[in-house]
């Protein structure tokens, strides 16, 4: 079975209400230029995720969310519940993002409540995982991968697993402009791949692996061509819908 191609847009602290429905609508005008085989998902700010969901309403499009809480609901100011957000209408979250490990402290220990409250209210998770340049540097870029992983996604079960989104994005391409070589993803995607099958054997062949990291319409076609690479959580280059598609035809 051939995995699933899925393009998704983390759109970060950006884009006011008025201007991510703009960017959603644009999404939806210019998907038909792109092959249905590709799962476009896109994950604004929580402020607007009801007001995108209706703007993509009738397409494929899906929405994401970028974070969700720990706990079920309760007495946790400012925190955006799991359930909250499937009751939107979301079918994704993004969890463990590079930026929340590094600016708020978010641990394997919290990613694991964190994924536990996504699947118990249907959400799929788009786990990131990925290491800094020092990490790189040092060689340590395998085992770092497999620690995010073996401390998380080992705690799934298999039909957790069946569901679940990978994302490899090296710290050091994200937002640099410096992207990781086609060379390197496969890789590193080949690895985190053996990592799943360890513990989830056959199925890992079918879990998709994204890459993240300065992926952008000119380099995403040869990044995508590799074997284990089966598309790209994008940042920047999802905040114009006009890249974000391109992207998209790089399958
Ligand atoms: P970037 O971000 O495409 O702007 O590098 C990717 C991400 O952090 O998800």
């Amino acid at each position: 079975m051939a995995r699933k191609k899925i393009v998704a847009g983390n759109w970060k602290m950006n884009t006011l209400p008025a201007e991510g429905v703009e960017l959603a609508k644009s999404v939806v005008a210019g998907r038909g230029e792109v092959c249905s085989c590709v799962n476009f998902i896109v994950c604004p700010p929580f402020t607007h995720l009801s007001q995108v969901i209706e703007a993509v309403k009738g397409s494929d499009i899906a929405v994401g969310a970028q974070n969700c809480a720990t706990e079920a609901k309760g007495a946790y100011t400012g925190e955006i519940a799991a359930s909250m957000i499937a009751a939107l209408g979301c079918k994704y979250v993004i969890l463990g993002h590079s930026e929340r490990r590094q600016y708020y402290g978010e641990t394997s220990e919290t990613l694991n409540k964190k994924m536990a409250q996504a699947y118990a209210n249907g959400l799929t998770p788009i786990y990131c995982v990925g290491e800094s340049l020092e990490e790189r540097k040092a060689g340590n870029h395998f085992a770092v991968c497999k620690a995010q992983i073996e401390e998380v996604v080992y705690n799934l079960t298999e039909e957790q697993f069946a569901n679940l989104v990978i994302a490899y994005e090296p710290v050091w391409a994200i937002g640099t402009g410096e992207t990781a070589t086609a060379e390197q993803a496969q890789e590193i995607h080949a690895y985190i791949r053996e990592v799943l099958a360890a513990k989830f054997g056959a199925a890992a062949a079918e879990c998709p692996i994204l890459y993240g990291g300065s992926c952008k319409p000119s380099n995403a076609a040869e990044i995508f061509a590799k074997e284990d690479v089966d598309g790209g959580l994008i940042g920047g280059a999802a905040l114009k819908a006009e890249d974000f598609l391109a992207i998209g035809k790089g399958f």
